[in-house]
């Protein structure tokens, strides 16, 4: 669990922009020995307006406002789905998910990140509410970008970080139900099988098709999981997409979801792109 709810922090880029500014408006006032309060009053309130400037004309109107009066930070207690991921930036977000007859009723975040994850996490959050699984499974960091009209480049993985997350609450929920419908105990997945169909599924790695090109496995799985890496796939290269039979993997036979195996083209990647 996160710390207790904390200020949207100030991006560094951000931060960065304020001390620049307080240092010229400084500058512009020269230097006094006894400020005056009032004085002080101006020069603060002068200050937060150009960083508010500065900031809505970096962010968009509609980041500026979200980030202003951020929605849904909270902590749901006992939520059907929770999600905590760490992105690669080191800070990590929370959405905790409430369900009613299989539709979000109540969705809420938190973040240690920057003023950015805040506004992406709060429209995730935002866009779950009144969803059912398959609605929340298409939220996707392309979404909550498009709300926003985007946001500088080395701001953008902070709503890839925020879909995530959200996905990631949605996975629990899921497994939670399958749990409930099928009683505890019951339904379990035959090991055995599992065990055989995975090492079936490792022997498959490469192909060639009926033009003699070759093609590398690059993923196997299914559901959000699935279209995440897919999309991330074909920034790599060519890619084609195999439906494979679900039997023997009970989760996904069961819940009628399908398997998918993604299919790289060699020689459109290196090595070093998949590691
Ligand atoms: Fe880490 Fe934005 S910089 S989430």
């Amino acid at each position: 669990m996160l710390m207790e709810e904390e200020e949207p922090r100030v991006h560094g880029a951000r931060s960065l922009v304020a001390w620049d500014l307080l240092g010229k408006l400084m500058g512009r006032r020269g230097v006094r020995k006894k400020p005056m309060s009032d004085d002080f009053d101006d020069f603060a309130r002068e200050l937060q307006d150009q960083i508010y400037e500065e900031t809505r004309r970096t962010y968009g109107e509609v980041a500026f406002e979200r980030w202003l009066q951020p929605r849904y930070v909270g902590v749901i207690d006992n939520p059907d789905g929770y999600g905590c991921v760490t992105g690669s930036c080191g800070d990590t977000m929370e959405i905790f998910l409430r369900f009613e007859a299989d539709s979000v009723k109540e969705a809420t975040f938190q973040t240690n990140g920057c003023g950015a994850s805040t506004v992406c996490g709060s429209f995730a959050a935002e866009l779950a509410h009144g969803k059912n699984p398959d609605g929340v499974a298409e939220i996707t960091g392309e979404t909550i970008l498009e709300i926003l009209g985007g946001l500088p480049e080395q701001d953008q993985h902070c709503a890839f970080l925020a879909a995530e997350t959200l996905q990631e609450a949605l996975g629990d929920y899921m497994i939670k139900q399958r749990r409930r419908t099928h009683g505890a105990g019951q339904g379990e997945p035959d090991m055995a099988r599992v065990r055989e169909r995975m090492a079936e599924e490792e022997r498959i790695q490469e192909r060639v098709d009926e033009k003699g090109i070759r093609w590398k496995k690059v993923y196997f799985g299914g559901g959000a999981h699935f279209r995440n890496w897919l999309e991330q796939c074909k920034e790599l290269g060519e890619v084609t997409v195999e439906e494979v039979d679900s039997t023997g993997f009970k989760c996904f036979e069961e819940g009628g979801e399908k398997l998918y195996r993604i299919w790289l083209k060699e020689d459109s990647t290196t090595e070093d792109d998949l590691s």
